[in-house]
């Protein structure tokens, strides 16, 4: 690591062991943040909570659910499309490649691109992801790759692309699953994907798994699941306010709202307020007025069309290498360079 010093003062080392280290944001920076957020993104006519904030601990292991509920197509859709790529990507692999991975989350299909780089001369992972349950994760991953070591860094994607652009000469395949990029605005993607074009360096890969349009029935239902759990996930950002921002939402006055918007080809979902109401939000020194009806902004998860793909990887200055998808065209990999 060539710029040590720099990273040290916004970040904190934690070393494991030989094998795993994780960087993490200093804690007043992270709590700032978090409560600055929410007072700017509530404090608004039009109210918005970032998706970002779904995963403290609880809300990664209902994430974990919702991927293996019935409706939810895209987990189990993703990894069909992974299992029958290995032998295709093995072969743009030429090289000594570390595996970075945006959003990592429980790590599980990425175990399906790292047993296919076990030929590697070292295998070495670098999971970004804003949750702490990255550390588990990586945990899980050493006890079953021997020759593995990790890097995680425990922060925003942007925040991740950052400390790696200048970490070292070695080539990455970055990896962001999960139709993950489908929360950014169109405006604030464009954008994301240019940044992570200026963290490669000509020869590296980048795969990007996207959700594509589909009929709107079961889209809907995928965000609305028979058991709940997507409503339990999208209300426990409130639980988790009031437990780290001190704040006094009553559950039971708010309902999960999920519609698919053709126009805009997204899924977007709300919380909604079931009657009229005052929060206070003591560590945003806020107080959040609420209408009966009135609706919180949660998250966008947009949908593509294939060739609103490749125009998007192009303009931003991607060459396209590959795209797979699965036998029903519900979801699609992308593989593009920087030359
Ligand atoms: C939808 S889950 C996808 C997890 C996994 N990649 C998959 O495909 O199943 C999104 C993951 O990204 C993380 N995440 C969400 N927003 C983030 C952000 N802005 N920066 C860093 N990580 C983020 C979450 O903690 C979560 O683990």
């Amino acid at each position: 690591m060539n710029n040590t010093l720099q990273k040290n003062k916004e970040y904190k080392k934690f070393v494991v062991d030989s094998r795993l280290q994780y960087f993490k944001p200093h804690a007043t920076k992270i709590e700032k943040t978090f409560a600055e957020e929410i007072s700017s993104g509530l404090g608004t006519n039009s109210k918005s909570i970032h998706p970002k904030f779904f995963y403290d601990k609880k809300g990664s292991e209902l994430f974990e659910k919702i991927c293996s509920v019935p409706e939810y197509y895209p987990t189990r859709t993703e990894i069909s499309i992974l299992k029958k790529l290995q032998s295709e990507l093995s072969s743009y692999l030429d090289e000594d490649f570390r595996l970075v991975e945006l959003g990592s989350g429980s790590s599980t299909k990425t175990r399906l691109i790292l047993d296919f780089l076990t030929s590697q001369k070292t295998l070495e992972y670098f999971p970004i992801d804003i949750s702490e349950i990255l550390t588990e994760s990586s945990e899980e991953l050493l006890n079953d790759y021997q020759n593995l070591t990790i890097t995680g860094i425990i922060d925003t994607y942007e925040g991740g692309l950052e400390f790696l652009k200048t970490y070292d000469d070695k080539s990455n395949l970055i990896i962001f699953l999960g139709s993950s990029f489908g929360n950014f605005s169109p405006i604030d993607g464009y954008k994301f994907l240019e940044k992570v074009y200026a963290t490669m360096k000509p020869g590296d890969l980048f795969l990007i798994g996207l959700d594509l349009v589909k009929d709107k029935t079961i889209l809907e239902s995928a965000y609305n699941d028979s058991e709940g759990v997507t409503a339990k996930f999208n209300l426990n950002v409130l639980s988790r306010i009031n437990d780290e921002l001190d704040a006094d939402f009553n559950l039971q006055n708010f309902s999960h709202h999920a519609i698919y918007n053709e126009k805009d080809q997204r899924i977007e979902m709300y919380l909604k307020s079931l009657v009229d109401q005052s929060i206070i939000i003591s560590k945003s020194d806020l107080e959040l007025k609420l209408q009966k009806d009135e609706l919180i902004h949660t998250e966008y998860s947009h949908k593509y069309r294939l060739s609103q793909i490749h125009d998007l990887l192009d303009d931003v200055g991607f060459e396209l290498k590959h795209t797979w998808l699965d036998d029903k065209k519900y979801f699609s990999l992308t593989l593009v360079s920087k030359t």
